[in-house]
């Protein structure tokens, strides 16, 4: 089975050809194409992401993008004539979109059909107006390939981050990772903080949650107050890491860790991110480097305990065979060895944790999400009239 993932959540536009072939639980997969573009640089002077400019990105990015990854995949030909297409079709799903519509019109009818059983798509959560424009995409593509569609749901394709092994080229069929149920996944992400019971494939339960801010926000957010760019999180990663070599022998900042001893798995991270306004305010004259290096490290030891107390509490309550976790936030080295350092008091508990690349938004984790959903989904492929959902849950 050939799928075309497509991922618009947020600020990165994403296309993959992803095939999948074999054992169902655990299948072989071979990358044809794969491309991610990232508007971060246009959203940093915003400090955060602008929706409406990244839907805009979107809507110009992605008929270059798919036609790269088309090729990529050796499934991009020129036809020997121009297709015929319904225009009024396709005017009304792209009515919002008429930029994306004329590079369609200029590209999809001289080509010809590829070789491709399924087109996966996010349509929740994440910025609604940039879901929209993924979501319209994958339906012109469907109406005029005749394929159908799934809707993915974003948090369920970082969970499948985890399980894809590491791709070192394009040339050859690797076997995802196993996952052995009940799993337990933590999604750390600039949209989410959650504790999800993995019962099976599709098959979820939220445990617990953040009551306010995200990790990945409180990240960004105390990025901007230490003056740092955006996205704030490898930026206080680095400081953090710098800190932890040069080694204060004081400890000059005092951060809280919210949460930490409540019996219930939420989080609460917007606390924290007020502690550290104050805690800059007492500070007179200039924020330092070495300042900024001391509250990078207590913050991020400050919400690395939180996880890993949090995770600890899951794992204790729930008897897990596997902890996923998954989002942007676990690029993050510490957070990372943290999370390993806490599996080993586990004897009966793995953990798999994404590829380097594979922890931020691509469409490849959407493309195995979507094999899984036609594997597992007692109905089959899921119809097309889906709309973008941008509070969507897991369950
Ligand atoms: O999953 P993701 O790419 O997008 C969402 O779905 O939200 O996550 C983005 C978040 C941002 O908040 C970014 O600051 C954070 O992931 N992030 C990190 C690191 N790299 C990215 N946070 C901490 N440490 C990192 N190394
Ligand atoms: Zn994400």
């Amino acid at each position: 089975m050939i799928i075309l993932g497509i991922e618009t959540s947020c600020d990165e536009t994403a296309v993959s050809i992803l095939r999948v072939s074999g054992d169902k639980n655990t299948p072989n997969i071979k990358v044809l194409g794969n491309t991610v573009m990232s508007q971060i640089k246009l959203h940093e002077k915003y400090g955060g992401v602008f929706p409406m400019m990244a839907k805009r990105e979107h809507a110009k990015n992605l008929i270059p993008i798919l036609e790269k990854t088309l090729s990529e995949a050796g499934l991009f030909k020129k036809a020997d004539k121009k297709t015929a297409l319904d225009d009024t079709k396709l005017n009304i799903i792209l009515e919002r979109e008429p930029e994306l519509l004329k590079t369609f019109l200029e590209l999809i009818p001289t080509i010809e059909r590829p070789n491709i059983d399924a087109i996966a798509v996010t349509y929740g959560p994440g910025l609604e107006p940039a879901l929209w424009v993924g979501i319209n995409f994958a339906k012109v593509l469907s109406a005029v390939w005749n394929i159908p569609v799934i809707p993915i749901n974003h948090m369920e394709g970082h969970i499948m981050s985890a399980i894809l092994p590491e791709i070192k080229n394009t040339e050859s069929e690797i076997k995802v990772r196993d996952i052995e149920f009940p799993a337990l996944a933590l999604l750390i992400s600039g949209g989410h903080t959650e504790l999800i019971l993995v019962k099976s494939f599709g098959e979820y339960e939220i445990l617990g949650q953040t009551r306010d801010d995200a990790i990945g926000e409180a990240y960004d957010k105390v990025a901007r107050m230490l003056e740092l760019p955006y996205p704030g999180g490898p930026k206080i990663s680095e400081l953090a890491e710098k800190e932890r070599v040069e080694k204060t022998p004081e400890r000059p900042f005092v951060l809280p860790r919210p949460m930490i001893h409540s019996n219930d798995l939420d989080f609460s991270f917007a606390g924290l991110k007020t502690a550290v306004l104050y805690a800059i305010k007492k500070i007179s004259g200039e924020l330092t480097e070495k300042t900024k290096q001391q509250i990078a490290k207590e913050f991020e030891d400050a919400v690395t305990e939180v996880l890993v107390s949090k995770t600890r509490k899951a794992m204790e309550k729930f008897e897990v065979k596997n902890l996923i976790v998954g989002g942007g936030v676990i690029a993050n080295k510490f957070i990372r060895k943290n999370l390993k350092d806490l599996i080993s008091e586990f004897q009966n508990t793995t953990i798999l944790l994404p590829e380097t690349g594979m922890s931020g938004d691509n469409a490849l984790m959407i493309a195995l999400a979507g094999y899984f959903d036609t594997t597992y989904t007692k109905n089959g492929l899921k119809k097309e009239d889906f709309r973008a959902s941008g509070n969507l849950k897991l369950n």
